[in-house]
């Protein structure tokens, strides 16, 4: 029988109080793609940063092909090097440095000799992976000026491209687009059929069943469920496995107020330059709509433009009722503009409303704080050992419930969210799905863009589809998931 190409045994990690691990054993076999699955904040970074010597465990074992180590104490992340590739669920790009910088510089293949590093060859080379990938970008750009899904890819292609054994993919597709997607799994079952091994950590279980072999799950730093086919389970199953309970999926309600005078009116906005169509749209209290379309459709520009955080090159936004609402914001990059790690949830949630926090000579009040961010963080399911923890040490679920709180802050009016649950588990899902109809009942105007159907489906009471900076088409009521997928494929 062959070899395990990595074996972990009796892996524990704790983190202050929390015990992140509890006695983990991992095995991953030669050629595999091995799910790890689990609620936010089950342990799944924790492992595989412990299987890279990103963070190193309290005590265990780790054998990566020929290299054995124990898994406390002094860094092995370097004896490893040649055996294993981390993408991390936080992004690791150089914003000032340019997109062959961050790809080559610490690549040997660039070198010349005496340390130097040979521009020219990094730029040809660089050229040829984005052709491979298929990423329309320039080799010369700074890595900074690159939307979220397109440093998500140079991300993962760098660490492919590394030729190791082993790689860890921990939410490699938080950011991407379904287009990118597609590209990402064939560059995965390719390296597969050449032997490469996969840890794949995503909450997204359709993924799971298009790419894995083999699943994984843990909860509360526990196996539940060790090295299952992916054959043998189904996604209620593993919902339940993972969530230790029966799991339900909810369906969308209308609380629409179609009386009253729309919140907020988009009008005549041309969302950017290169296109030359306008939009209109109105939002209404209490209704959730989506908007749809392929990536450069200008979906997440119009929500930005809706939102306040960007200007049109034409058209006005007015509110019918007066003055402008407060608009709430969960932007699509969180590990950019979602939260500041090294601060705590607390100074997070406020940095939403500190003016509504603060007293006449605009000293914070911190009675009103703690009061208004618990109330919040307790709104959203934040889990944190405290409101002083720093959201950096939060899982990454529990990061993107921080930006939700944050959005909250000033009560708004409207609430505009990009990707709401990238990065969160199918229970904390359903529990932002239930906050956003929530606020939708009461009044709230909500306004989503995803590119998840069952999402789309599930929230929203009309559907916008937008193409090459126009709405061009429309479901609104009762619409069927068949001609929901047809029009975001834009089959229909
Ligand atoms: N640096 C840290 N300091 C303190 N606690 C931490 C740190 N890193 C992780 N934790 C805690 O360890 C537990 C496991 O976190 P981990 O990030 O491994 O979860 P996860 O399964 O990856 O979740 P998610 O799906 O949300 O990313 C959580 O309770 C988390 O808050
Ligand atoms: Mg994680």
């Amino acid at each position: 029988m062959t070899q395990p190409i990595v074996e972990m045994r009796d892996i524990t990690k704790t983190f202050g109080s929390t015990r992140a691990l509890r006695g983990v054993d991992f095995t991953v076999m030669p050629g595999e793609i091995h799910a790890l699955l689990g609620r936010n904040g089950a342990g799944k970074s924790t492992l595989v940063s412990a299987l890279s010597g990103v963070t190193p465990a309290d005590a265990g074992t780790i054998r990566i092909g020929g290299t054995s180590v124990t898994a406390n104490g002094q860094s092995y992340a370097a004896a490893i090097r040649d055996e294993i590739a981390h993408v991390q669920q936080t992004p690791r790009l150089f914003d000032q440095l340019t997109v062959a910088e961050n790809l080559f510089l610490e690549n040997p293949v660039v070198r010349k000799r005496y340390g130097l590093v040979s521009h020219g060859r990094m730029i040809s080379r660089t050229q040829a992976l984005l052709d491979e990938w298929r990423i329309d970008i320039r080799p010369t750009a700074l890595a900074g000026q690159l939307d979220a899904g397109t440093r998500q890819l140079l991300e993962i292609m760098k660490a492919l491209n590394r030729g190791v054994p082993v790689m860890i993919l921990d939410e490699p597709t938080a950011a991407l687009s379904n287009a990118e997607k597609r590209i990402l799994f064939d560059h995965i079952r390719a390296l597969k059929l050449r032997g490469v091994s996969f840890v794949y950590i995503s909450h997204h279980l359709d993924e799971v069943f298009e790419v894995a072999d083999t699943v994984t799950i843990l909860r509360d730093g526990q196996i539940v469920t060790a090295r299952a086919p992916v054959s043998s389970l189904d996604v209620e199953t593993i919902a339940n496995l993972m969530m230790g309970q029966a799991t339900t999926r909810s369906e969308r309600s209308d609380t629409t107020d179609a009386t009253a005078p729309p919140l907020l009116r988009a009008k005549g906005i041309r969302i950017g330059p290169a296109h030359e169509a306008t939009v209109d749209l109105e939002v209404r209290g209490g209704e959730i709509v989506a908007l749809a379309g392929p990536v450069g459709s200008g979906k997440e520009s119009l929500a930005m433009i809706l939102a306040g955080h960007q200007t049109p090159f034409g058209g006005e936004i007015s509110s019918p009722r007066g003055k402008l609402p407060v608009i709430g914001l969960v932007p699509t990059d969180r590990h950019a503009s979602g939260y500041v790690g090294i601060l705590g949830v607390r100074e997070n949630v406020a940095a939403g409303g500190l003016d509504i926090l603060s007293g006449p000579l605009g000293f914070i009040n911190r009675r009103k704080e703690q009061e208004h961010v618990g109330r919040l963080a307790r709104q959203t399911n934040v889990i944190a050992s405290s409101l002083d923890q720093a959201v950096g040490q939060l899982s990454g679920g529990n990061q993107q419930k921080v930006v939700f709180a944050r959005s909250l802050c000033r009560s708004p009016d409207v609430i505009v969210a990009l990707s709401p649950t990238r990065g969160v588990d199918v229970g904390a899902k359903e529990q932002l799905y239930a906050l956003l109809r929530d606020l939708a009942a009461k009044g709230m105007g909500v306004v989503v863009v995803s590119d998840e159907e069952d999402e789309i489906s599930q929230l929203a009471n009309r559907v916008v589809i937008v193409f090459e900076g126009a709405i061009v088409d429309e479901l609104v009521g009762d619409y069927s998931m068949k001609d929901l997928i047809l029009r975001m494929e834009g089959v229909a």
